[in-house]
C-alpha cells in the first residue's frame, strides 16, 4: 500500500530555508510531526528526509543519481561544472579513483609535514603581533600548504587573493546577493588561474612531480582514453584546493570547542588515549558546516510505503541528522566521550557525506580533514599558549555556511618550548 509523501502546505519554502538555514528540515519535520515531507524549493518539488535509514537509501546508487542534482547557483560558486560531484556509474568511479589515489597514507603524511612547517612559520609571525584573527590566518596557511602539496605554484604576492577566493566560493553556497556574487567572481578567477596552469603543465612549460594532484589531474584519462577538458581539469584541481582551505572552518570550531570546554586541554596534555581523535569527531558532529546534500531519483521506487517518483530531487538533512536525538544522546551537548565505543556506522556520523568513499560520493578528503584537525589540536594545545580576548564568538544557524562572528581572535601568542 503506497502512500504519497506528505506535502508541506507552503507554496514555496525557499525563503523559509534562507531564514531557518541549518535547522530548516528539522524544524519542518517537528512542525509537521513526520520524518519525511515534500516541499517546493525554488519552485521545484523537493523531498526532504532524515535519519539513518533515510541515509542508507540516499546512498544507494541504484536508486539515486547525482546528474542534475546541483542547482546552477551552486555550480557557479561552490562546485563548478562537470566535476566528480555530478558524475554517476563508471564515469564517477574513474574520476573518484583518481581523487582517492591522492589520499594514500604516504601522501597524507607528506601533506601533514608540509603543513607542520607552515604552522611553525605562522606561529613565529603571530608571536610578533598583538592579536590575530585565526580564521584568516589559517585560511592562508592551508592555502600555502595545499598548493605546495598539490604542485600548484603560488607567488608570495598572490597568496592573500588566492586564499580569499578559495574561501569565497565556500562562503557563497547558501547565499543570495553580494555574497553569492563574490563567490562567482572568485570561481571565475580561480578557474582562469588553474586552467592556465593545467595548460602549462600539459605543454611542458611547468614541471610538476608525479603523484601530486596537479600532475594526476592534468594527465588523468577519462574512460574514453581522453584527457579532461581544460576547464573540467581546473574544476577538479580546485576540488582539492578549495575544500582544503575550508578546513579553516573546522579548525576555528575546534579552537572554540577547546575554549568552551577547557577540561579537554588538560586531559589531552596528560596524554589521554585517543582523546584528540574523539574530540575531532565531536567537533565534526556538533558544529554546523554541510547543511544537506541532494540527489535525484534514478528510477521510481518504494521505500517505507512511500513512492519516490523518477527525476525527483531529494535532500538528506545532514545537520539535522548530526543533532537527531534518535541517533545521539543529548545531541546539543558537546560530549566527545560519546565516540569512545562508537560503532563507526557509515550512515550516522556524516558531516562529509555517508556511505562509501570509492563507489559513492562520500567526501574524498575526509581523512585529510580529520588529520588536519588533529594536527591543529596539537598546535593549539601543546605548541603555543594564547589568550582569547572578549569577542563575539556566537554563530548564526541561519547563515550557511556559518562561523563564530569574530573569526576567533587570539592574543599574546607564545610558542611553548
Ligand atoms: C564531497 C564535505 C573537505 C574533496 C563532499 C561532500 C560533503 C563534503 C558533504 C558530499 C557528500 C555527498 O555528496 O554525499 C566536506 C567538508 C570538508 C571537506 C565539510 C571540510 C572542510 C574536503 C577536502 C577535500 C574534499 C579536504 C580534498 C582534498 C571532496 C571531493 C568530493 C567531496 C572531491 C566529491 C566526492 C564525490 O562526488 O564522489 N565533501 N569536505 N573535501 N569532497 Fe569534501
Amino acid at each position: 500500500n503506497m502512500t504519497t509523501i506528505p506535502k508541506d502546505k507552503n507554496f514555496d519554502s525557499s525563503l523559509i530555508l534562507l531564514r531557518d538555514g541549518y535547522e530548516f528540515i528539522q524544524k519542518k519535520r517537528e512542525n509537521l510531526g513526520i520524518d519525511i515531507f515534500s516541499t517546493r524549493l525554488m519552485l521545484k518539488e523537493t523531498i526532504c528526509m532524515s535519519g539513518k535509514e533515510a541515509a542508507e537509501v540516499f546512498y544507494d546508487t541504484e536508486k539515486f543519481q547525482r546528474k542534475g542534482a546541483t542547482p546552477k547557483r551552486v555550480q557557479k560558486t561552490l562546485f563548478g561544472q562537470k566535476g566528480v560531484q555530478t558524475l554517476d556509474n563508471s564515469a564517477h568511479r574513474q574520476r573518484k579513483e583518481m581523487f582517492m589515489s591522492l589520499m594514500k597514507p604516504d601522501s597524507l603524511q607528506q601533506f601533514l609535514e608540509i603543513k607542520k612547517g607552515y604552522w611553525e612559520t605562522y606561529i613565529s609571525k603571530w608571536e610578533k603581533e598583538e592579536q590575530i584573527i585565526l580564521f584568516n590566518e589559517v585560511q592562508e596557511l592551508l592555502c600555502r600548504a595545499v598548493c605546495s602539496w598539490s604542485g600548484v605554484p603560488l607567488r608570495e604576492e598572490e597568496v592573500q587573493q588566492r586564499a580569499k577566493d578559495l574561501g569565497a566560493m565556500v562562503d557563497a553556497f547558501g547565499a543570495i546577493g553580494p555574497r553569492h556574487w563574490r563567490g562567482k567572481q572568485a570561481r571565475k578567477r580561480a578557474e582562469k588561474w588553474i586552467g592556465n596552469l593545467i595548460k602549462e603543465i600539459r605543454n611542458g612549460k611547468i614541471h610538476v612531480e608525479k603523484g601530486t594532484a596537479a600532475h594526476s589531474i592534468a594527465f588523468h584519462r577519462e574512460l574514453d582514453g581522453k584527457l579532461l577538458d581544460t576547464k573540467v581539469a581546473a574544476v577538479e584541481l580546485i576540488n582539492v584546493l578549495r575544500p582544503t582551505v575550508a578546513i579553516a572552518t573546522y579548525i576555528i570550531f575546534t579552537g572554540l570547542a577547546l575554549h568552551q570546554n577547557p577540561q579537554y586541554k588538560k586531559e589531552i596534555q596528560t596524554g589521554k588515549d585517543n582523546l584528540t581523535e574523539i574530540l575531532v569527531q565531536e567537533v565534526r558532529r556538533f558544529y554546523p558546516f554541510t547543511p544537506m546534500v541532494g540527489a535525484i531519483v534514478r528510477k521510481e521506487f518504494e521505500w517505507k510505503g512511500y513512492m519516490f517518483k523518477r527525476g525527483r530531487l531529494v535532500l538528506l538533512d545532514i545537520y539535522g541528522m548530526l543533532h537527531d536525538p534518535e541517533l545521539w544522546e543529548d545531541p546539543h551537548e558537546f560530549h566527545p566521550e560519546r565516540f569512545i565505543n562508537w560503532d563507526g556506522n557509515p550512515f550516522t556520523l556524516i558531516p562529509q557525506g555517508g556511505g562509501e568513499h570509492l563507489h559513492g560520493h562520500r567526501c574524498a578528503g575526509e581523512w585529510l580533514t580529520i588529520e588536519s584537525m588533529k594536527q591543529a589540536v596539537d598546535f593549539l594545545i601543546n605548541r603555543i599558549t594564547y589568550e582569547v580576548p572578549d569577542q563575539d564568538l556566537s554563530f548564526s544557524l541561519s547563515r550557511m555556511p556559518t562561523l563564530p562572528r569574530s573569526g576567533f581572535i587570539m592574543g599574546n601568542i607564545k610558542s611553548q618550548q
